[in-house]
């Protein structure tokens, strides 16, 4: 159970009964210190000040009104008027032994179910994934993970770049190689990089080839069926190769789940068409123009956002447009969410302001974008190879395991091959992924191998890690997590301490799914894996000595804080092992 939910509530009623104005909001909080309690309600001062009232004295009213029906063990007046909130310990051992035997660790799933869109990952046709596209890809994958576990039905969006003016050029090369290798496929194109590359130098170098692609692309508009014949074949290509990386990666996205660019090419016109009926976008010098008030140029004036160029191509905006339309029209989305670098918000915020002006998605479904920085290497600056080329994502995945392996045979650790193989794979992928998930991901992100390989700090071989000793304690103990039945009770300060994390791991969940960000979640197990390392220092489990109840109660606890971390680690895509 959310019980951060439930206070809120709870304080949020008291507040109201003792005469605050509706829509207040007691604003409870986890209490960043053991001295301000479990939870603290900072809600009374902004209140009291609209009463015109003293804000200790609403507070003392406040929890006078309360009714917590045994949740809070007491409930104090801090400072100018906070209060703060202890959990009472009872209650919470008892809470915690109402799920434990619960496969979700105590959180439930959401009671209202929407229909969720979520714009991940997004590659490019007949371009390789590169670290650009990692970032997008793992966020988005671990919100629809769990946006899912709460049961909520979720599209995943991959917004390829599958359309635009450069399939001429692209199919115009595949041709020549088609004529020199009719069978020309997947291998040979194995170098996707290579391939966009030497198409370009021969659009650049030579004017026929050029007019070729040129008229390419006007019958691949067209629809014409040998060179969409083409295209298919880039698109295809491109996909495979990018689904070895997102296996690989246990990222959830399949080919199923490619909406690129394409899918909207025919709903461009008529969007034109009624953008122009509605008044909104104008002709302007040949090209189709939507001039917004809230974006000015240069010289204050309105943006143009052009809709439509001259020669008659659509722009990425329109596509965008008619992608977010057709989200709320037929997929009926109640929310959606874009996984999309920093560098594209104006791009982003032009497209629906569009949106919003022509009446196609109503204010009511909230259009997301949940921006990121750029990866940049230990330098600062911008993460390249030591050639300052691009780095491909395979190689840098090639370079994880490489780089685990190392770190496994360094702790030589007893394990058997097949074991040693698993868990270097789950370190290496998880690794890589972890350290990007647990960065608040509006910043830029130094990747750093060192930092992100460590089995210190919040890294994902420390979660690992903290995981596999709570195994070994049940091995040595002899004794099956399914097997245990008594009570879990607290005496220890370390074990409420615990338990109150494990407690927390459902309104965890409703965080990350309410920001739409997983690093909640990693902050919320680091919290979790430290709690348990210090429990395990004060609380032994199987000394000689441990009372059989006492015992049991520990185990108890044990077992809940591994499935959360287990589930925790999950819902990030990554994989927990048994040993390491
Ligand atoms: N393909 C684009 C890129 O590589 C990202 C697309 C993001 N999604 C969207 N709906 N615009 O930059």
């Amino acid at each position: 159970m959310n019980v951060l939910k439930v206070l809120e509530h709870q304080l949020t009623q008291a507040l109201i009964a003792a005469g605050a104005p509706e829509g207040s909001n007691a604003m409870v909080r986890t209490s960043a210190r053991a001295q301000f309690g479990d939870y603290q309600a900072n809600g009374i001062m902004p209140a009291a000040k609209k009463m015109g009232m003293n804000p200790r004295e609403l507070a003392q009213q406040v929890v006078d009104k309360l009714e917590l029906g045994g949740i809070i063990e007491k409930a104090e007046i801090a400072g100018p008027g906070f209060i703060n909130l202890f959990i009472n310990a009872g209650w919470l051992a008892g809470e915690l032994d109402g799920y434990s035997k619960d496969p979700r660790a105590g959180a439930s799933e959401s009671a209202e179910k929407q229909n969720i869109v979520v714009d991940y990952s997004a590659p490019n046709v007949a371009k390789e994934m590169h670290v650009g596209h990692l970032r997008s890809t793992i966020i988005g994958d671990a919100v629809v993970r769990t946006l899912e576990f709460l049961g909520h039905n979720v599209v995943r969006a991959n917004h390829i770049g599958d359309w635009g003016t450069q399939f001429g050029m692209l199919i115009a090369h595949l041709e020549e190689l088609q004529k020199e290798n009719p069978e020309i496929m997947s291998a040979e194109l194995a170098d996707l990089e290579e391939f966009y590359r030497e198409s370009k130098k021969h659009y650049d170098s030579n004017p026929e080839f050029a007019e070729r692609a040129r008229n390419y692309v006007v019958k691949l508009q067209r629809g014409d069926e040998w060179c969409l014949e083409m295209w298919q074949k880039l698109v295809d290509v491109t996909l495979e190769q990018n689904q070895r990386n997102y296996d690989r990666l246990n990222v959830t996205l399949t080919r199923e789940d490619a909406m690129g660019e394409s899918m909207y090419n025919d709903m461009l016109p008529g969007i034109i068409q009624d953008l122009e009926a509605k008044g909104l976008a104008v002709e302007d010098q040949g090209a189709k123009v939507v001039y917004l008030d809230e974006f000015k140029n240069k010289d204050g004036d309105p943006m143009g956002v052009i809709v439509q160029k001259k020669d008659g191509g659509f722009l990425y905006t329109t596509t965008d447009i008619a992608c977010a339309k057709y989200r709320y029209e037929t997929l009926n989305a109640n929310r959606v969410l874009y996984y999309i670098d920093a560098r594209q918000a104006q791009h982003l915020q032009q497209a629906w302001t569009i949106v919003r002006k022509a009446g196609y998605v109503p204010e009511s479904v909230p259009l997301e974008h949940h921006a990121f920085g750029v990866m940049l290497g230990k330098d600062g600056k911008p993460f390249k190879t030591r050639s300052g080329g691009v780095v491909k994502l395979s190689e840098l995945l090639d370079e994880a395991e490489e780089r685990a392996a190392r770190l496994i045979a360094q702790k030589g650790a007893d394990l058997t091959e097949e074991q040693k193989v698993e868990v270097i794979k789950a370190v290496a992928m998880g690794a890589v992924k972890y350290s990007d998930l647990s960065k608040n991901r509006t910043s830029d992100y130094i990747f750093d191998w060192d930092n992100m390989l460590s089995f210190e700090g919040n890294t994902a071989p420390y979660m690992m890690y903290a995981y596999t000793r709570i195994r070994s304690i049940f091995r040595k103990a002899g004794v099956n997590e399914s097997d245990l039945t008594g009570n879990i009770s607290l005496t220890e300060a370390e074990e409420r301490a615990l338990a109150l994390k494990v407690m927390q791991f459902s309104e965890t969940i409703d965080t990350v799914v309410r920001e739409g960000m997983p690093h909640f979640m990693c902050a919320y197990l680091y919290d979790l894996a430290g709690a348990f390392m210090k429990f395990y220092e004060a609380c032994p489990v199987n000394k000689a000595g441990v009372e059989e109840d006492v015992r049991n109660s520990r185990l108890l606890l044990c077992a809940l804080t591994a499935r959360a971390l287990k589930l925790g680690l999950g819902l990030l895509g990554i994989n927990t092992v048994e040993q390491m």
